[in-house]
């Protein structure tokens, strides 16, 4: 499968399938714009908000070994909860539809926004057209009873004879969409050495985790000790500090290797997380409009949005280090299920 991670200290890394969904690094960009900006550091991003599935996003490496498990085990249908404007729900039923799959996605009512296209528009819309089924599940804080609900869903559609496979919200599973991420550290590493770069920080957005913890062990695993910071953009800095701690340890027994992550490694921010999940503050909005007036960068207010302001924070704050890299985790779809706010903000 991926023999050719065998022998770095990564464990069973190549036993776990994957579909492959693109095989080519994602571009590390200059952004000479911003860099002048900031009057300090050179600031950098990695364009994984490019890579070819649907708008692209972190997503789409977690969903490669998702999707290789569903399929490994005989699965025709695929099922996800998510918040409405979820663009790992997008991902997963843009590739079930090109995978020839069945998917079925349960949207949470996570965020009070009463728009007609935060709930039409931008990543609802592209779910219906992949021809992704939409159920509704009333809570937006039950991870566990969201599950429940797609378990008992799935139940029905096995009596209909379909062969479901649940990619699970809450924590507790196999963290399998992190292996996107500790593949996305090996890339990393060889793109440093083959242009002699080297990052003082990485700026990375942190909601279930699997990014930003497969991308912190995946780095020290193969002896990158470069600070990740990750920004929240779900839940308050305590809780995400815990959850990546135990998803780093989640990663280290899937892979059966020894823990790569310390705890005084783990480097969580919550700055700009409030007011709270899917809705942003002032120096949010400016980061959004700053990165697409300066580098034609799209960003969301939910996510990437989150992640660029803290990133630009740093950028500009007096001990600012030398080389940033900013991950862009994409969230593309999302700026159309927010266009009231962004028309508010444009004619301001
Ligand atoms: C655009 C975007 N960025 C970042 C994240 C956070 O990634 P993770 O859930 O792996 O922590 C998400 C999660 O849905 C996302 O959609």
């Amino acid at each position: 499968m991926n023999q050719e991670f065998d022998g770095q200290g990564l464990g069973l890394f190549s036993k776990y399938p994957r579909v492959s969904v693109f095989d080519h690094p994602t571009q590390i960009e200059y952004m000479k714009n911003l860099s002048e900006w900031s009057g300090n550091s050179q600031l950098y991003v990695k364009r994984d908000d490019c890579n070819n599935l649907a708008f692209g996003g972190n997503k789409v490496r977690q969903v490669e070994y998702y999707f290789g498990d569903a399929k490994a085990q005989g699965a025709n249908t695929v099922m996800i909860t998510g918040a409405v404007q979820s663009n790992f729900v997008r991902i997963t039923a843009a590739l079930a539809a090109k995978l020839g799959m069945k998917c079925h996605i349960q949207l949470e009512s996570r965020v009070a926004n009463n728009s007609s296209h935060y709930h039409s528009s931008g990543n609802v819309l592209l779910d219906r057209l992949f021809g992704a089924q939409l159920h509704y599940y009333d809570e937006g804080e039950d991870e566990f009873g969201a599950d429940a609900r797609l378990r008992e869903i799935a139940e029905d559609l096995k009596v209909s004879g379909l062969k479901p496979y649940i990619i699970p919200l809450a924590p507790g599973h196999k963290p399998l969409g992190a292996l996107g991420y500790v593949r996305a550290a090996i890339e990393l590493k060889e793109q440093l050495s083959q242009r002699n770069l080297e990052f003082d920080e990485i700026y990375v957005a942190s909601g279930s985790g699997n990014t930003h913890a497969g991308l912190l062990f995946g780095l020290r695993a193969i002896g990158v000790p470069v600070k990740v910071v990750g920004v929240c953009v779900r839940r308050e800095r305590d809780l995400q500090w815990e959850r990546i701690r135990v998803r780093c340890h989640e990663i280290a027994s899937l892979l059966q290797v020894k823990p790569s992550v310390e705890d005084d490694d783990i480097v969580v921010s919550d700055e700009q997380y409030f007011p709270g999940y899917g809705e942003a503050n002032s120096e949010v909005w400016d980061g959004i409009f700053l990165a697409a007036r300066e580098e034609a960068l799209i960003l969301d207010p939910t996510y990437s949005g989150k992640s660029m302001a803290a990133f630009l924070k740093r950028a500009r704050s007096e001990d600012s280090p030398r080389n940033l890299l900013f991950i862009h985790t994409g969230g593309t779809p999302g700026i159309y299920g927010y266009q009231d706010q962004f028309e508010r903000k444009l004619s301001a």
